[in-house]
C-alpha cells in the first residue's frame, strides 16, 4: 500500500532521472565538454574580491577620480551594479532550470562569479563615495526585460549574449580611457569572468535553438527587437555621463557591435550559418544608431536623422 502510494507520488518530480538519456551528437558532445571546462576554469580563476580591491586601493593610494567625473562614473557604474545583480539572479535560475550537466555546471559558476562582481562593485561604489539609489528607466526596463524572460532561451540570449556583451564593451571603454586607476585594474578581473559567461550563452544556445519551433523562433526574434529597442534607449541616456568620461556612443556602439558579432558568429556556426535575415537586420541597426546617436549637443532635425539612417543602413556591416 505504502509502495503504491509512493510510486504513484513519484510520478512527479523535481530530480530530472532522465537527463543522462538525452541524445548527443558529436558536435553538441564537443559543445558540452567546453561548458564543463567553463565551470572548472571559474572555480580556478576564482578570485577573491576583498584582497583584490583592498590591494588595488593600496596599490593606487585610493581612488583618485577628477570631481568632475565622479558623478558620471558612479552613474554609469551603477547601472553596472543593478545588472550584477540582475546577471546573479538569471545565473541562478539558469543553474536550477537547465537539466544538462555541463551547462547546469557553467550557469553555476557564473552565479558564484556574479555574486563577486555584485558586491564587489558595491564596495568600490562606497569606496568612490556615491551611494547606489535608483537607475535611469530604460536600463531597468532592459534588466526587467531580461529577468521576466519567459524561456530559457531568452534568458540567455538576453543576459549571456546581450548584457554580458554590452558590459563587456563598457568595462573595455572605462578601462582604456584610464579615468580612475582603480577601476582600470578592476575591470582587468571583470572581463576575464564575463568573457566565460558568454561563452555559456554560445555554446549552449544552439542546443535550445535547434529544437525551437517555427512560432518559438518568431517570439524569439521579438523578445530581441524588444531588448534592442530599449537598450538604445539606455545608452542614450547614458550617453551624456559616458561623453563626460571621454566616451562617444558611436565608438562604443562599433566596438559593441564587434564583441556581440564575434558571440553571434560562433553561435551561428555551431547551426550552420547566420539566418538571412541577418544582415537586414543589422543594416537596419546600423542605421537607427546612426540616427539617434549623431553626437552630444549636436542639433539634427528629422530630414538629417533620416539621411543619416540610410547612410548608416547602405555602410558596410561591422565585423
Ligand atoms: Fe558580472
Ligand atoms: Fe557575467
Amino acid at each position: 500500500m505504502i509502495e503504491k502510494l509512493a510510486t504513484w507520488q513519484a510520478r512527479h518530480s523535481k530530480i530530472p532521472f532522465e537527463m543522462f538519456a538525452l541524445e548527443r551528437d558529436a558536435d553538441e558532445a564537443r559543445r558540452m565538454d567546453k561548458l564543463r571546462h567553463i565551470y572548472h576554469r571559474g572555480q580556478d580563476l576564482a578570485w577573491d574580491g576583498r584582497d583584490v580591491l583592498g590591494e588595488l586601493l593600496e596599490k593606487h593610494g585610493g581612488i583618485t577620480v577628477a570631481p568632475a567625473h565622479a558623478a558620471a562614473l558612479g552613474r554609469v557604474f551603477e547601472i553596472i551594479l543593478w545588472g550584477e545583480l540582475a546577471a546573479w539572479k538569471i545565473s541562478a535560475e539558469l543553474a536550477d532550470e537547465i537539466v544538462p550537466l555541463e551547462a547546469k555546471m557553467a550557469a553555476t559558476a557564473q552565479s558564484h562569479d556574479e555574486a563577486r562582481h555584485f558586491y564587489v562593485m558595491y564596495d568600490y561604489l562606497r569606496a568612490l563615495g556615491y551611494t547606489p539609489t535608483r537607475i535611469d528607466p530604460y536600463s531597468q526596463r532592459v534588466l526587467d526585460l531580461t529577468l521576466g524572460a519567459r524561456s530559457l532561451v531568452h534568458k540567455i540570449l538576453g543576459m549571456q549574449l546581450m548584457l554580458e556583451t554590452i558590459a563587456l564593451t563598457i568595462f573595455a571603454e572605462v578601462r582604456e580611457s584610464k579615468v580612475e586607476p582603480v577601476l582600470a585594474d578592476l575591470l582587468h578581473y571583470y572581463e576575464k569572468d564575463e568573457a566565460r559567461h558568454v561563452g555559456l550563452g554560445t555554446q549552449f544556445l544552439p542546443t535550445l535553438l535547434r529544437r525551437q519551433t517555427t512560432l518559438e523562433a518568431a517570439d524569439t526574434m521579438l523578445f530581441q527587437a524588444r531588448l534592442v529597442f530599449w537598450s538604445t534607449a539606455s545608452l542614450k541616456a547614458m550617453e551624456r555621463d559616458l561623453h563626460v568620461l571621454g566616451i562617444e556612443a558611436p565608438h562604443l556602439i562599433e566596438r559593441g557591435k564587434r564583441i556581440q558579432g564575434k558571440a553571434y558568429a560562433e553561435m551561428w556556426e555551431q547551426l550552420g550559418g547566420a539566418p538571412a535575415s541577418n544582415e537586414w537586420i543589422n543594416r537596419i541597426l546600423n542605421g537607427v544608431d546612426a540616427a539617434v546617436f549623431p553626437g552630444v549637443d549636436v542639433e539634427v532635425h528629422l530630414a538629417d536623422r533620416w539621411k543619416r539612417f540610410v547612410t548608416g543602413f547602405r555602410a558596410p556591416a561591422v565585423g
